[in-house]
Parts: C-alpha cells; structure tokens; sequence
C-alpha cells in the first residue's frame, strides 16, 4: 500500500478556506462502539467537507497509570482503526500526539495563562480524582489545558466531541481569548461540534452510565474487536426496564439505548424502530441490535485485522503525518514564542 500525500489536499484546503476540523481520542484502552457511534464513525463524513485532522492522544493517557506495553499496542490499534472506520490518510492528517513535541511545548505556555480555578470546576478533573483517588497528579488536573493546546495549535475551527468534552472546548476559548486579548489575534477561537443521535451510547450492563472501555464489567460495553458472538451475547444480557414494550420513554434508560443504538447502527429514525417492533418483545429487539452491530462492525474488525498486520504501513502513515502536523503546529508555536517574549528557536 502506499502512503499518499497528505500535503497536497491540505494546502488545497487552505485555499478554499475550508474549515479546520481537530479531534482524537485517547489509546487507554480498546475502543468501543460508543466511540465509533459518537465519535469516529461521525468524523468520516466530515472528511469531504472539512479539513480534518485526527490524532491519537497518547500524551493525554499518562494522567492515569498505563502498562507502557499496552499503551504502545493500543495506540498503534487506535490509528489502524481509524482507517479501517474509513478515515482517510490521503484525505485527513493522521497522527499520533507525541510525535508533535509542539503539543507539550503549548500546553506549558498556555498553563500560564489557565487560573487554577477555572481548572478546578473541571467535571472531568472532579470525577477523574474521585476514580483515581491514589493518584492525583497534576497532570490530571492540566489535562485540559492540553486539551487546548492541541485545538489551537492547528487553527481549528470545529471540535467534534462528545458532550462529556464540551466543557473542555470551553475552556479552550477562554484560554485563547484571553491570550488572543494580551497578544492580538494569535488563536482562531474553535467551537465544539455535539454529534447527533449517537452522541452518548450508554452501558450495556447500566444504561444510566456511559458505555466506556474501562468499565470492570465486560459485559457493558461492545470493543470494536469483538468477535461477533461476543457481541451477541453481550447484547443478549443487555438490562432492559420494566414494561415489555420497544418504545421510548423517561424511566426506560435501557430501551432508549438499545433504539439508539440501533438507530446508529442501520440509519432508521426511533419511530421507524418502534413501529417496526410493534408486538415483539425484549429478546427479539436485542437480538436485532445485536445483529445490526456485527454488520456494522464487521468490516471494521476485518480491516483493523489487516492493518495491524501492515505495520509498515501504520508507520508510513504516522510518520509522514507527524511531518505534516509539526510543519503546521511550529508555525503557530513560533507566533506565540515571538509574542510572549521568548527568542525565537535556533533553526539548523
Ligand atoms: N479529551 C478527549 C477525550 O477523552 C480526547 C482529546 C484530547 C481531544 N485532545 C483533544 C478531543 C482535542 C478533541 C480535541 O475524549
């Protein structure tokens, strides 16, 4: 396979004055289908109408205790499954967050600019300490500063997130209006993107939680590796609510779920599912959740399956896409170096 520039198209979008569009997610982990229903398998599209720029942020899950082994397979898994969710690198800038060192440069400087109260209403900083009560660290809490650093170093204009993460976009425009105040236009200010209806997909196990990776129960979430039996079964065990009826409702978490995520997965609309279940009971709607799942996950653990295989592959594309990002994210470092005072970096 060959690795196609990613240079031209970008350039050409600089021209057209396309939006920017930045995201990423963190390699803690497998993904789930809640990040390929409420993040990934959104950005594709995004793909013909924006400029867009996809990372892997590694740098970010450090702030809690990572077996080094793992974090290094699971970031090389993460990339390989954004191309097989259909994130093209001859389209998108792919890479991975460390390879940027501009990233960690930012992040200090703007730590400068971040008051310690703003960053202490954080909801994630305040959940995170709680779940991680024996480590604390101050990574932890300028986490969002990072955040902020990776959004402004590319002069992004959209942020797709989930809403759990739109606090931390917020904070990023503070942080850039008040430095774009002191300094003059230095940062675009970016705006979060919510995706629609797959936005949140809930716990299989407890459809009041979100569906995350490092829930201790297995049964809760769906990784993007499953084997479709295993997806099966998990939908099967799925906790449904009282009532015996497919169709929507306040005290139903478990069955607004299971309809989202089927909707999600086929592209039907919740009436269409309520009315296409009409007299059918629980176990026959989970089972058809199931079933549209591993079709939707079918190819993508196929083609994760293959590329994994390609390492030569993986490594061409990230390699030339932390080239790609460094040229853009050194522009704009250099700019801040030169207004808050700092000797520009000697260039060899
Ligand atoms: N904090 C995000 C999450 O956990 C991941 C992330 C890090 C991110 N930096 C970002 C997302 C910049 C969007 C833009 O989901």
């Amino acid at each position: 396979m060959e690795v196609q520039q990613t240079a031209a198209p970008i350039r050409g979008a600089e021209e057209a004055k396309q939006k920017i569009v930045f995201s990423g997610v963190q390699p803690s982990g497998k993904l789930t289908l809640g990040n390929y229903l409420g993040a990934i398998g959104n950005w594709v599209g995004m793909q013909q109408d924006y400029r867009c720029i996809f990372s892997v942020m590694n740098l970010h899950s450090i702030t809690v205790r990572q077996d080094p082994a793992a974090l290094r397979r699971q970031t090389l898994e993460v990339l390989a499954q954004y191309i097989a969710c259909g994130i093209d690198p001859a389209k998108s800038l792919l890479f991975i967050q460390g390879h940027v060192s501009a990233h960690a440069e930012l992040a200090w400087i703007l730590n400068c600019y971040t008051m310690f109260g703003e960053l202490s209403r954080m909801t994630q900083f305040k959940d995170k300490s709680k779940q991680h009560a024996d480590n604390v660290n101050a990574g932890l809490f300028t986490y969002p500063v990072l955040m902020a650093a990776d959004i402004l170093l590319y002069h992004t204009d959209l942020v797709p997130v989930g809403q759990d993460q739109k606090q931390h976009v917020e904070i990023a425009r503070d942080i850039a209006e008040r430095f774009n105040g002191v300094y003059g236009d230095v940062f675009t200010i970016p705006e979060p993107m919510i995706v629609r209806s797959g936005a949140k997909i809930m716990s299989l196990a407890d459809p009041t939680k979100k569906m995350s990776k490092s829930d201790p129960n297995q049964n809760a979430y769906v990784l993007l590796t499953d084997k479709p039996e295993d997806i099966l079964r998990k939908f099967k065990r799925a906790v449904t609510d009282s009532g015996s009826e497919i169709r929507r409702g306040e005290d139903k978490p478990g069955v607004n779920n299971l309809i989202n995520i089927y909707c999600a997965a086929t592209g039907s609309t919740p009436e269409q599912v309520e009315q296409q279940f009409v007299g059918k009971g629980y176990g026959d709607f989970k089972m058809a959740v199931g079933e549209a799942v591993v079709e939707v996950l079918r190819p993508v653990r196929e083609k994760t399956e293959d590329l994994l295989k390609n390492k030569d592959y993986l490594e061409q594309v990230y390699t030339e896409g932390a080239f790609q990002a460094a040229r853009l994210a050194d522009r704009t470092l250099e700019k801040v170096y030169k207004k808050v005072g700092f000797l520009a970096k000697p260039k060899r």
